[in-house]
């Protein structure tokens, strides 16, 4: 068992595109160089990982960078201490440990009141352990304690709202990430503004899937990024939120602003770019913040641009209904 990278539920993940999209880079850029800026779930940099030679994953979420970290950082584990560790956390008795803050905050709402102690429990132990596990081992364990989580939280698929008026049943599992070989391969993780980062960054093919609408990333994910942090803050209103932090440009409106910026920055060979076409949508919160046009007209400026289509359902937690649904990738050959 273990969980590949793909295994979590994640708003405009390209899971489901990812073959379509790492053949059209393949067959349409040349360069062994690969940025995934707003990587996400870090899919594509999967998808693409045995074909290039080097691969920087960047996103300003902290528990994605630890994601990454787990699964991509060449860096030694031991995976017989992490396997006595999971069978250790199995076996916790619920009765023997004490309330803490994730049974506090989120006990009987994003999770049952007795996974919800669990994981506070785990997350807790994780960094008691500090002395006993390396750095890549750490990450392992929190990611998987992330995707472990994720699987039996009590919501649609993001922490915006939790579900209510059920009895949530136990039932967490601690299972761990499978680690991706990537030896000989140079990889960089960042958590970085993708604005900035563009600003240094040289390499041959980046690749850009940003927000696409006001639905802030940092806010629907908050729960697993406190987790990642575990500073304990207080947290307000009915989501249990933290202050917020991260707040995305890109779902604001003056996104088309922070768009243009990000490409004039680039200093790469090809701009590989994913859209939908949820911008007519009649729900506010998913109406795009970038028309199709506004970019097409950004890339043009920057070199000759190739324009791919697809039809796709997009997710969404059943407020919002899409008709002819398109994914489109862009691919720009810079300064031709
Ligand atoms: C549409 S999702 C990317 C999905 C990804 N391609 C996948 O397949 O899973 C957009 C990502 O951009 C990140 N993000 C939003 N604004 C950002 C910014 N200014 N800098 C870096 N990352 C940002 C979000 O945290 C989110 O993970």
């Amino acid at each position: 068992m273990g969980y590949q990278i793909w295994n979590r539920r994640y708003t405009g993940s390209k899971y489901k595109l990812s073959d379509w999209i790492t053949n059209l880079i393949t067959n349409n850029c040349q360069g062994s160089s690969f940025c995934d800026i707003f990587a996400g779930t870090g899919i594509i940099s999967y998808s693409i990982l045995n074909k290039v030679t080097s691969l920087i994953i960047n996103d300003f979420l902290y528990s994605n960078e630890i994601i990454y970290k787990a699964f991509f950082d060449n860096k030694p584990y031991n995976i017989e201490k992490l396997e006595n560790i999971k069978s250790l956390y199995n076996k916790i008795n619920i009765q023997s440990i004490s309330d803490n803050y994730c049974s506090q905050w989120y006990g009987n709402k994003f999770f049952s009141y007795n996974d919800a102690k669990i994981i506070g429990y785990i997350r807790e132990n994780i960094d008691f352990l500090s002395t006993e596990i390396n750095e890549k081992e750490r990450n392992i364990l929190i990611a998987s304690l992330l995707y472990s989580a994720d699987k039996v939280a009590n919501t649609v698929g993001h922490y915006d709202a939790y579900i209510k008026g059920k009895d949530i049943i136990d039932r967490f599992v601690f299972d761990l990430i499978i680690p991706y070989d990537t030896k000989d391969k140079n990889i960089i993780i960042s958590r970085c503004d993708a604005n900035n980062l563009a600003k240094n960054l040289k390499c041959d093919i980046v690749y850009i899937d940003p927000p696409y609408n006001s639905r802030q990333y940092s806010r629907f994910y908050h729960v697993l990024e406190n987790l990642a942090c575990w500073e304990k803050p207080q947290l307000y209103g009915e989501a249990l939120k933290p202050t917020p932090i991260n707040m995305s440009e890109y779902c604001r409106s003056n996104a088309v602003i922070a768009f243009n910026d990000l490409i004039e920055s680039l200093n790469c060979h090809y701009i590989v770019v994913s859209y939908n076409n949820t911008y007519k949508s009649k729900s506010s919160s998913s109406k795009n913040k970038l028309a199709l046009e506004e970019i097409q007209a950004i890339l043009n400026y920057k070199g000759s641009l190739q324009i791919f289509e697809k039809p796709h359902q997009y997710f969404n937690t059943g407020k919002t209904t899409f008709s002819n649904h398109k994914e489109f990738i862009f691919i720009v050959k810079v300064g031709d």
